[in-house]
């Protein structure tokens, strides 16, 4: 019998800063401003096209236990950075060890759940003042255990790196003469810093990691037309008029109106950005999708747009109703699919009530 490859029980050697305790994450508040754990949210199940998807106001660390050995075929996530985002329950600032080996611990579990040919994209950021956390962050989640050990990492292989471009200019003499371009261009949202040691940072990371680091891609899924046509003949690819994006992903937050209406989660990605993933996985209608810190849904609503099954788990229960209201309210998800008409009515009314109570 071939013993399947696990991975190993990394062992982080961090050095703590002067002073710090190393505690052990369970022992870690995730109500960070002193608040006990509320009753957790009914679970739901919803259905666009064939694809069931079902969110869950869970700890991750319980969901990840709870789920079959190789089970999942993608996982699209961005966990808190441990920068002092305000998040309504979640404490975004502990001691960078302690949050390191809550990390590590979390990533044992990913591996464990993850597909040997699947993929996890990994996205992080850092702040002006310590841009070293999503380094430290991948190193951990790939098994380093330190930031110059990360060639010899023991859990995930690093297949590629993209940067998630939020904001960029453009000087139109840089773009060539095949352009529609009318003058220099600055697209896209950043939050502005005013000190002048710092230049805004426009970008994050997404780490892909994968176990074998052979994971084939469909690059094509997200192709570009060649900007010059005479390379359509002359690259492998001919006749179809479509490259590699490449590694750059231009994805610009929405413009919004009032934040605490239109986006009320501190630290979310574009739905793009996770339907991107997906796509450049391959992943089909018989893909399993999950994303373990769900915020308000980002990569929910990318498999609701694509039609592929999703699992989902947020701490947090208002980022959760948040979440659950923005898929009840796309138009090709429903609840109730499966139910008829009487007991539908009977369904929409105790999932819009139950669980809310408390
Ligand atoms: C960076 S945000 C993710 C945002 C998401 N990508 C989006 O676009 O909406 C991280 C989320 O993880 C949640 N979280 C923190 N610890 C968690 C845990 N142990 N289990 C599940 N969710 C957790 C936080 O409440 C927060 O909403």
């Amino acid at each position: 019998m071939v013993k399947k490859k696990t991975s190993t029980n990394t062992q982080l050697n961090l050095e703590l800063p002067a002073g710090s305790k190393k505690r052990s994450y369970k022992k870690r508040k995730t109500t960070g401003k002193g608040r006990n754990p509320l009753k957790a949210l009914s679970p739901i199940s919803l259905q666009s096209g064939k694809a069931v998807l079902r969110i869950k106001n869970q700890d991750c660390f319980q969901g990840l236990k709870s789920l079959d050995a190789e089970s999942i075929d993608v996982i699209v996530t961005s966990p808190p950075y441990n920068v002092g985002t305000g998040y309504s329950q979640y404490d975004d600032k502990v001691p960078r060890g302690e949050y390191l080996e809550w990390l590590n611990q979390w990533a044992e579990q990913v591996w464990r759940v993850l597909k040997p040919e699947g993929s996890l994209f990994f996205n992080v950021g850092g702040v002006p003042s310590d841009p070293w956390v999503p380094m430290q962050a991948a190193a951990t989640v790939a098994g380093a255990g330190h930031v110059g050990l990360m060639h010899q990492a023991e859990r995930f292989k690093f297949q590629n790196s993209f940067h998630w471009i939020k904001s960029i200019a453009i000087d139109k003499k840089n773009v060539g003469k095949n352009t529609q371009l009318q003058d220099d261009i600055a697209v896209g949202h950043y939050k502005p810093i005013q000190s002048p040691r710092f230049i805004n940072d426009c970008h994050e990371y997404i780490f892909h990691f994968t176990k074998s680091g052979n994971v084939p891609l469909d690059r094509l899924a997200l192709g570009v037309a060649y900007q010059d046509k005479s390379n359509v003949a002359r690259w492998k690819s001919a006749g179809k008029d479509r490259r590699c994006r490449g590694n750059c992903w231009f994805l610009p937050y929405e413009t919004i109106t009032k934040r605490s209406k239109d986006r009320p989660h501190p630290a979310t990605f574009p739905v793009q950005l996770a339907s991107w993933c997906i796509k450049i996985h391959g992943a089909n209608k018989d893909s399993l999708v999950m994303d373990p810190f769900l915020g308000m849904g980002s990569t929910a609503l990318a498999c609701a747009e694509l039609e592929i099954p999703f699992l989902g788990f947020e701490i947090d229960q208002e980022y959760f109703k948040i979440c659950r209201e923005r898929l009840r309210t796309r138009r090709n998800v429903c609840y109730d699919c499966f139910l008829p008409v009487p007991i539908k009515t009977i369904f929409i009314y105790l999932l819009v009530n139950w669980g809310d109570s408390d």
